[in-house]
């Protein structure tokens, strides 16, 4: 059974492209100017971020203490440390969902995580290696981790797999470590993998230790150019990296950091999966597609 967008009554649905992180609107409201006043007060360097997903922020901001122009915001700012932190944390955005978007998700489990267990079988290579870049409180690894495990059942034989997740927010590792999730956040979940991968706690949907296991969560931030890739995976060579829905929240050149560091420990013919809006960053910057139907990309093998 395909996985529709809620088909199951566990929650609300938000359309496609209404969700929280939908990507940048048109510019508004000054951001470089109000950035620089952001930055220089806190220390921050927030340069890397799109000009358009700024001035949004900036605007609702704005509204929301009812300041008529970006000048009086400005000024607002430069006076309120506690409004530069609401701005600051208006920027981070860490919604995600299991099997968030489902198409993608339908073609790792029917096409591309099948190839990847017969080539490594075939070339008697360890494990597959995934990577999580920007997991947020852990949906998006645990998802892969559920097929992998699923793939081991219907061969009937193990599939050795490691699943590394990162982000730079620490607070969301910590969610993820703890594997709570509230009904939303397994909307596009089969019925029958609710049963098996989930147990309640409330109610909360809590993964199960066999999921959870396979994943090892760490603090990385994909902009710092220190190492090609995250420590503790130590030397990268991915077979599957998922970086989805945070690259349209950089403008060109903190996506050319990010882009460099996947293709450098992506293993030859390993995958990079984004999210829907992010599939011409991919193109524009060169990665082969690896299906028309979703932002699915192969690296040269
Ligand atoms: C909108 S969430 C997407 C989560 C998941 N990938 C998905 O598609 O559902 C973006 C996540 O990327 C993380 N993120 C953004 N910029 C990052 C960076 N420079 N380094 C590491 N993580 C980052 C955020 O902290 C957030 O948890």
């Amino acid at each position: 059974m395909s996985r529709g967008r809620r088909n199951s009554s566990l929650g609300q649905l938000s359309a496609p492209g209404q969700g929280p992180d939908r990507g940048p609107d048109p510019p508004n409201d000054q951001p470089e100017r109000i950035l620089r006043t952001l930055s220089e007060g806190n220390g921050l360097d927030n340069f890397m971020y799109d000009e358009a997903f700024l001035g949004r922020a900036i605007l609702r901001r704005r509204q929301a203490i009812k300041l008529p122009d970006a000048l009086s915001y400005n000024e607002f700012l430069l006076a309120s440390p506690s409004e530069a932190l609401a701005l600051r944390e208006s920027l981070r955005i860490h919604h995600s969902e299991f099997f968030r978007n489902p198409l993608t998700f339908d073609l790792l489990e029917h096409r591309i995580l099948n190839g990847l267990v017969e080539r490594k079988e075939s070339s008697g290579a360890p494990e597959i290696r995934v990577w999580s870049a920007g997991c947020a409180a852990g949906q998006e690894p645990y998802s892969v981790s559920i097929l992998l495990q699923e793939l081991s059942e219907a061969r009937q034989r193990p599939v050795p797999f490691r699943i590394f997740a990162t982000d730079r927010a620490e607070d969301q590792l910590v969610l993820a470590r703890r594997g709570e999730y509230d009904a939303a956040a397994v909307g596009n979940v089969r019925w029958r993998q609710v049963n098996r991968w989930f147990t309640g706690r409330g109610s909360a949907f809590v993964i199960a230790e066999g999921i959870r296991d396979q994943v090892d969560f760490s603090v990385y931030d994909l902009l710092d150019e220190r190492g090609c890739c995250p420590p503790a995976s130590i030397f990268g060579e991915f077979d599957l990296i998922l970086c989805c829905n945070l690259l349209f929240y950089y403008r060109s050149e903190g996506r050319r950091i990010i882009l460099n560091k996947l293709r450098s420990c992506l293993a030859p013919g390993g995958y990079v999966v984004t999210g829907e809006a992010e599939r011409e960053i991919l193109l524009d910057a060169g990665f082969l597609p690896a299906d028309a139907t979703a932002p699915i990309f192969q690296g040269r093998g």
